[in-house]
């Protein structure tokens, strides 16, 4: 049965003459109906942890446009809070956490044995959901990669270089290493509970994969994700995993092969051909058109859609954007690129 689905047809590696789609963030701001359900909730983080209001606006852009799949409505931020961070968003500026950079900080951390007391209403959102879903849409589970996590819980909020991180990676590598070994750990045993809960995919999100250069990648990017799709693979024979090592550029090669994920997903700096030819011809990919197209229209989204269905036609693909779908992105242009993937 699982095999019908579009979406698990790709991972196990079929060139499909359409490939199935779905896009990141594509429960989010930009639809009207996600704001109401988020107004309703109160906040963001409220949204996340009440599983029938997370499950609503997972449903929301699958009633819409029918996508091929459905990713948890969740942030990849849970799993610092889960081990004790404190985390709040701002407004229009985005999320705040209570910092670690000394030893002091990082023993005020939980073990990981005690992130699922926090992280229950996302499994249960994950059960809901695997029940409410169309019998053809595939529901994708994940997380943060340790790094862009750590990120996070090092600076205390995005920051454009990821600076603090780099400099505690370099002035007190071990606290570093230590925090990115729990985060690891954490990350393996929430993606296991997702998977039991009827999750039937795994993305592995390293947003500031691009920022680590070198011997810094193979051990703060390749290194985690490998670790985490071998122990879920052990677990769950089976799983397929989606790697985004984001802005990894030519890293993005052999990066399927040296971690074991089932398909690399690339952000859009990445031409099409150049990753037809490099990438793809490992495995299955996802992307990659640029979120600003969801903004601005025109024949040019149509174009662009239509030159990365072309160049990724002779291997396994999944439509994806290069990145997240904006809050100032227009719903009509989500339908003009799905028509122009599932039409020509
Ligand atoms: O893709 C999906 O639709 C699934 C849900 C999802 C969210 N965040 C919901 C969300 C996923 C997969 C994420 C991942 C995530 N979260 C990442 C990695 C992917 C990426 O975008 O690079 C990162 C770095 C975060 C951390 C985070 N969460 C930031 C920096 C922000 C603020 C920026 C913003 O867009 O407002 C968030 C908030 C967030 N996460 C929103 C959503 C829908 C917006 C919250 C709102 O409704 O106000």
């Amino acid at each position: 049965m699982a095999e019908q689905k579009k979406l698990l047809r790709a991972l196990a590696g079929e060139t499909q003459d359409v490939p199935p789609i779905w896009m990141m963030r594509q429960a989010g701001r930009y639809l009207p109906e996600y704001r109401a359900t988020r107004a309703e909730a109160g906040d963001f983080l409220s949204l996340c942890y009440n599983p029938e209001l997370a499950t609503e606006v997972t449903l929301q852009p699958i009633r819409r446009y029918g996508f091929d799949a459905a990713i948890l409505f969740a942030d990849i931020l849970l799993v610092p809070q889960a081990l004790g961070a404190d985390l709040w968003f701002v407004t229009g500026e985005g999320p705040r956490l209570s910092t670690v950079t000394t030893e002091a900080d990082f023993t005020k951390l939980g073990p990981v044995s005690d992130i699922h007391e926090t992280l229950n209403p996302i499994y249960e959102t994950v059960r809901l959901l695997s029940s409410a879903l169309p019998s053809e849409t595939t529901l994708i589970g994940f997380a943060g990669a340790p790094w862009t996590v750590a990120t996070y819980m090092i600076a205390g909020r995005g920051t454009p270089d990821q600076g603090p991180a780099h400099l505690l990676r370099q002035e007190n590598n071990a606290l570093f290493e230590a925090l990115l070994a729990r985060i690891t750990e954490a990350t393996i045993e929430y993606l296991s509970m997702q998977i039991k809960a009827g999750a039937e995919v795994v993305k592995i999100f390293d947003s500031w994969a691009g920022s680590l250069g070198g011997e810094a990648f193979e051990k703060y990017a390749l290194e985690p994700c490998r670790q985490i799709t071998e122990a879920l693979k052990q677990r769950h024979p089976g799983i397929p995993v989606i790697g985004f090592p984001r802005e990894a550029g030519d890293k993005y090669v052999g990066f399927a092969k040296a971690t074991g994920v089932d398909c690399v997903a690339l952000d859009n700096s990445v031409d099409p051909e150049w990753a037809a030819a490099h990438v793809q011809v490992d495995g299955c990919v996802q992307g990659n058109l640029a979120s600003r197209h969801m903004v601005t229209g025109g024949q040019e989204l149509v174009d662009d859609t239509r030159r990365i269905v072309k160049a990724f036609g002779n291997g396994p693909h999944i439509f994806n954007l290069g990145h997240g779908i904006t809050p100032d992105a227009d719903p009509d242009n989500v339908q003009r690129m799905i028509d122009a993937v599932r039409d020509g």
